[in-house]
């Protein structure tokens, strides 16, 4: 179990330098599970180099696949997978997992796999997708508390699906298997993110035809699915880039995030503009510098294009150094709170007054503490406020924070963060 050592610069705004975005996350594992549904060899560019990948990586092989990486490229060859049961351990882990039962339903007509598992970011359930795939005709069968197995042995039907609530992987996940359905499907109150949008790009780039994407209707025509000769290039993680943005607000002199694609993170840009930070876009490029003085802000997390869920932990830390009274609204996750316990500990005043809204006073000096990350997001958090506490800060679980950040160590010391990572 490896833990990142974070000497705090004391709230000193001494970060300088650039850091280059890599692929995005949760682009790329629903990218991989659409090259599933595809029969041949479908080649990847800007592939991050993140655990979550080489578990995605794994799957595919216990399903028949060959997945090869150099660098930044990967090569998933697909045409012997006939594969029906997800290794129920990785699946368990890796709540992307549910990514594939739309790839493998569609493509050899049954799936069994385990419930993706409970998870720190409160239940989440598979309803919409269960739902969805029996409005295409699919029959679900419960084989044990947490093993369910879909088939659809005649393929999948055309139809018309009404999300119940907004979902990323359930929409990325219908919207591949309706790529083989025999008829018309359309997906309704589908989410909106840019990965959801790569993804019907890709499998545009396969001969599908997808009208809507990005859009809340997403309709998809029957067609012939053959891999492109090119490699398919990853989106920018705009994760990522908010996540070091948010950095950069708090702790740095100058701070350029470098192969970005501002336009994906404009919610956390214009928060960060709200709270006095100066950021210069261009291009592919953003530049920012933490201000003299944070103002407090209201930060409601919302569905794509609204502030990410995922950035919320991360700007937490920042509002803990705004002047002021300042709240979150957590609208996507209802455990998605939990983490603030230990900023606490650290300083911070934050009161919890529901798994939904927080609400921080500041400024607060935080002090050096040893913390385990409950998950990616504040994990990430937690190092952001080592880095800007006083002292020495052990922040456990890193291999939870390199399921969704490449090489973090070695971009944050690129630009004066003092941070190593120890391997017990
Ligand atoms: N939901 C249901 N039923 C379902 C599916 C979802 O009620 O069958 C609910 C969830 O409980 C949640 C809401 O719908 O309250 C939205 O969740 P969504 O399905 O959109 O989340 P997800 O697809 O499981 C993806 C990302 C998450 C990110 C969310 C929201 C991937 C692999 N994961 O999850 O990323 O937080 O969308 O944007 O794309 C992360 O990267 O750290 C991460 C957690």
């Amino acid at each position: 179990m490896d833990t990142f050592v974070v000497e705090g610069l004391e709230g000193k705004k001494r970060l300088s330098g650039e850091i280059q975005i890599g692929g995005m996350k949760n682009a790329v594992l629903p990218l991989m599970a659409a090259a599933f549904v595809v029969e041949g060899e479908t080649k990847l560019s800007n592939v991050p180099d993140i655990a979550d990948v080489h578990s995605m990586a794994r799957l595919l092989e216990g399903l028949g696949a060959f997945v090869s990486r150099s660098g930044d490229k990967a090569s998933i060859r697909t045409s012997e997978a006939n594969g029906t049961v997800l290794e129920p351990k990785l699946a368990k882990s890796l709540r992307a997992s549910v990514l594939l039962l739309g790839s493998v339903l569609a493509r050899n007509g049954k799936v069994t796999f385990a419930h993706p598992g409970g998870c720190v970011l409160g239940s989440r359930p598979i309803d919409v997708f269960i739902d969805g795939f029996q409005k295409l005709g699919a029959t679900v069968h419960e084989d044990d508390a947490e093993t369910y197995t879909l088939t659809a042995p005649n393929g999948l039907s055309g139809g018309e699906i009404f999300f119940r609530v907004m979902s990323v992987t359930g929409t990325e996940a219908l919207m591949i298997a309706a790529t083989r359905a025999k008829g018309i499907v359309t997906l309704k109150n589908c989410a909106m993110e840019p990965e959801v949008v790569a993804v019907a790009e890709f499998l545009k780039s396969c001969g599908a035809r997808i009208e809507g994407a990005g859009t809340p209707t997403i309709v998809i025509h029957p067609s012939h699915l053959e891999p492109p000769q090119e490699s398919f290039r990853v989106i920018p993680d705009r994760i990522e880039a908010a996540s070091f943005l948010i950095l950069g607000a708090l702790a740095a002199e100058s701070l350029t995030l470098t192969h970005t694609e501002p336009a994906d993170f404009e919610a956390v840009i214009e928060t960060l503009r709200g709270m006095g930070a100066s950021i210069a876009v261009s291009g592919t490029s953003v530049t920012v510098s933490a201000p003299e003085t944070l103002l407090p802000a209201s930060v409601r997390t919302h569905e794509y294009p609204g502030f990410p869920t995922d950035a919320q932990a991360p700007m937490c830390v920042l509002l803990t150094q705004a002047e002021g009274e300042s709240s979150i609204l957590e609208t996507v996750f209802d455990g998605r709170l939990n983490y603030t316990s230990e900023l606490v500990r650290m300083g911070a005043d934050i009161h919890v007054w529901n798994p939904h809204r927080a609400v921080i006073k500041g400024k607060t000096p935080l002090k050096a503490r040893d913390i385990d990350g409950p998950d990616i997001r504040a994990g990430l958090a937690f190092i952001l406020a080592a880095t800007i506490a006083e002292g020495t800060s052990r922040i456990g679980n890193a291999h939870l924070i390199d399921r969704g950040y490449a090489g973090i160590e070695h971009k944050l010391r690129g630009v004066g963060v003092q941070i190593e990572r120890h391997t017990a």
